[in-house]
């Protein structure tokens, strides 16, 4: 759990990115703010094309070349010794010091995060080179005894093969074994689990979470899967089309969520305690981030739109309950409509 009184482990403000494309500018992310404190799991959920990757990549500056950032935009890190401005590193060497340094991320496809002409081991033991103060030797116990950790048995075995000789799953561990054997302060997931079947996928997360506890870094956890953030994350943030909707303590917004966007997502969820209740997606199709609506982004599929004011006033955002903040005009006293 995070300690409340300390400064957040990595702030996020303002943060908006565009894409140059042939077609002109797309927006991907729009003034989107969040915190993560050490030890806390923040879940971002939100439709495919949301953002969330992006966002993700935002805190490791591995957005494409073609990526803009908004001049307001602000990302910062705090290490306990000092504060890294992460938009503002320009040098290979500094931007190393926060790629696998001080933040790991585990992608959704394994074998993207392997080179296929390395062992496994090899790779891992190179990670350490670059961000330890380890020897060689010591880089390849630890990398072992990480393996070992993540449950791959027969661990000095494994760690001379290649990426392609691991099953599915042990491929995810030992991704996840690289990513926290740098102990990083912070873990970007992006969707970590949707590949595997349902119960590697809860072995997988539980062995996440335990390294993390033990570890006592932050971690950003990408899903669609409101399921899993509801049993992972301390804190969840809503995303949709490149803005954040809602954000708040799980709980609350999952049981109680005050956002309209937020109440689709989980009345779209098939419930296992009642298999005959019709499921009911949010109607409509994401529009595309060319055709950005106005006015909320979430007007052309919301049913509770107020004409004339929804399609042309972003709503503010309001904390409707400490810490639990929602963008929607039925929600702001200012709004006149609470
Ligand atoms: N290099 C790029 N050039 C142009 N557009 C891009 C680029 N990278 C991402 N985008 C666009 O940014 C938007 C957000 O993409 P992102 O990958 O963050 O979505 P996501 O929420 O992670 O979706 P998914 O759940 O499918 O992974 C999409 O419209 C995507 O096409
Ligand atoms: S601001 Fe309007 S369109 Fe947006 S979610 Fe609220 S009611 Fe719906
Ligand atoms: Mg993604």
């Amino acid at each position: 759990m995070p300690d409340a009184n300390q400064q957040p482990l990595i702030s996020v403000e303002n943060l908006s990115i565009q894409f140059r494309t042939s077609e002109g500018l797309v927006t991907a992310v729009d003034n989107v703010s969040f915190d993560i404190q050490a030890g806390e799991v923040l879940g971002l959920v939100g439709e495919s094309g949301s953002g969330k990757s992006v966002t993700a990549k935002a805190l490791m500056l591995l957005n494409a070349e073609n990526a803009v950032y908004g001049e307001h935009s602000r990302i910062t890190v705090n290490t306990g010794a000092d504060t890294i401005d992460v938009l503002s590193l320009q040098r290979p060497q500094d931007r190393m010091q926060i790629r696998g340094g001080l933040i790991s991320m585990i992608f959704q496809e394994p074998m993207a995060s392997f080179a296929p002409a390395m062992s496994v081991g090899s790779q891992m033991v190179e990670q350490l080179l670059l961000h330890t103060t380890m020897t060689k030797a010591e880089a390849r116990e630890h990398s072992i005894d990480m393996l070992n950790r993540v449950g791959i048995s027969d661990a000095s075995k494994r760690f001379k093969q290649y990426a392609f000789e691991f099953s599915g799953g042990m491929r995810q561990r030992a991704m996840i074994a690289m990513a926290l054997s740098t102990k990083p302060r912070l873990l970007i997931a992006d969707e970590p689990t949707t590949a595997l079947d349902v119960t590697i996928q809860a072995h997988v997360i539980d062995l996440m979470l335990d390294l993390v506890e033990e570890f006592k870094m932050g971690i950003l956890f990408i899903t669609h899967d409101l399921g899993v953030i509801a049993q992972t994350a301390d804190r969840v943030a809503v995303m949709y089309l490149g803005n954040l909707l809602e954000t708040g303590p799980v709980r609350p917004v999952i049981r109680t969520p005050s956002h309209p966007y937020t109440r689709g997502l989980l009345n779209a969820l098939p419930r296992l305690d009642d298999l005959d209740a019709p499921l009911t997606p949010i109607p409509g199709d994401i529009p595309s981030p060319l055709e950005r609506p106005g006015g909320c982004v979430f007007h052309t599929r919301c049913s509770q739109a107020i004409a004339g004011q929804c399609n042309s006033v972003a709503p503010a955002v309001v904390e409707v309950q400490p810490d639990h903040r929602v963008a929607c005009v039925l929600r702001d006293p200012a709004g006149g409509r609470v």
